[in-house]
């Protein structure tokens, strides 16, 4: 791909589509929604409104982090803070596909107010070419693949999509984004899943558990940085584990597995090979930092057949 005709022909385009109007785009941190509102904020300027929507389903520290590092490179992030309404629509789903319906009408309600409010028309999103080809084959409903789930987000929602690197796979999307100058930090950013922290926690998805979670992944993630891998993160079993006390004491704990994997485009993927000195250190930390984990195991299961996340 010749990255600078991509965003010279994307930026073209986005500007024709959109014309005098105004566009919003939903910022999650991840790389896609970072690529594609840069493009938009490059092609529309402050006809584009960037919105981050805070599902309290985010990495620690995201809604700072995402804000100083738009701000830095020109872009003003409004925050929408709705963790409330995730975590009512959320509450006792257990079942997969019902978590990211949930989590997608939510989403779409939360967005769709927001869209209101902003009296814009389009909606950019960061939808990749992997996202669709997992939807078309039923492997799961990525959040934001409407059309791919027939749902017409003019009929359903009011505005147009608007999707500029739906023909990518992530590394053509980072290529992009270094293309457009964004710092390496953003760029080269581990994938982030629209549905966020619920991917990562099997049962009930409530605030104590996304917090037990959430924990687990920045230890998970400050522990593997060093080694640039593809992703690398923690999830948040359904069911306890018998664990013992220091004092000898029989109690059940919270089971976390990590996750590691080596991909190019997350289609396949395969365990990385940690080296045990990470994977203890992983291990010591979790449990010692999340107090209620009893147990920590190491995922070794390829894609297929297998997939990356959990639900
Ligand atoms: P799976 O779990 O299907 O994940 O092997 C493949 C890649 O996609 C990410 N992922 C998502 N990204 N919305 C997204 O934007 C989603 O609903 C979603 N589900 C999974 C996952 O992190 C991996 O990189």
């Amino acid at each position: 791909m010749d990255a600078r005709k991509f965003v010279r022909r994307q930026i073209r385009e986005i500007r024709r589509t959109v014309g005098k109007g105004k566009a919003i785009s939903a910022l999650s941190g991840g790389v896609d929604s970072a690529v594609t509102t840069v493009l938009a904020h490059r092609a529309i300027g402050k006809q584009l409104k960037v919105v981050f929507i805070d599902d309290g389903l985010m990495r620690q520290d995201e809604p700072r982090w995402v804000k100083s590092t738009f701000a830095d490179l020109g872009v003003n992030v409004t925050i929408v803070r709705a963790a409330k309404q995730f975590f009512a629509a959320l509450k006792g789903k257990t079942d997969p596909e019902d978590k990211r319906k949930a989590f997608r009408h939510t989403f779409y309600k939360v967005f769709g107010k927001a869209v209101r409010d902003s009296k814009a028309h389009f909606l950019v999103q960061g939808t990749i070419k992997a996202d669709i080809l997992e939807t078309k084959k039923g492997v799961k409903t990525q959040h934001n693949v409407l059309d791919q789930i027939g749902i017409s987000a003019k009929r359903g929602y009011g505005f147009t999509v608007i999707e500029p690197v739906k023909t990518l796979f992530k590394p053509g999307v980072r290529q992009v984004g270094r293309t457009l100058g964004m710092p390496k930090e953003l760029c080269e950013r581990m994938p982030f899943p629209g549905p966020g922290l619920a991917t990562r926690c099997l049962g009930e998805v409530n605030p104590k558990r996304i917090a037990i979670v959430r924990k687990a992944c920045a230890i998970v993630e400050e522990e593997t940085r060093r080694l640039k891998k593809f992703q690398a993160f923690a999830v948040l079993m359904a069911d306890q584990a018998t664990g013992v006390t220091e004092g000898g004491r029989r109690r059940f704990g919270d089971i976390i597995a990590v996750r590691c994997v080596d991909s190019k485009n997350a289609i396949t993927a395969k365990a990385t090979k940690l080296p045990w000195t990470v994977l203890m250190r992983i291990q010591r930390r979790i449990v010692k930092e999340v107090p209620s984990v009893t147990k920590v195991l190491y995922d070794l299961s390829p894609k297929p057949p297998s997939t990356i996340e959990y639900i």
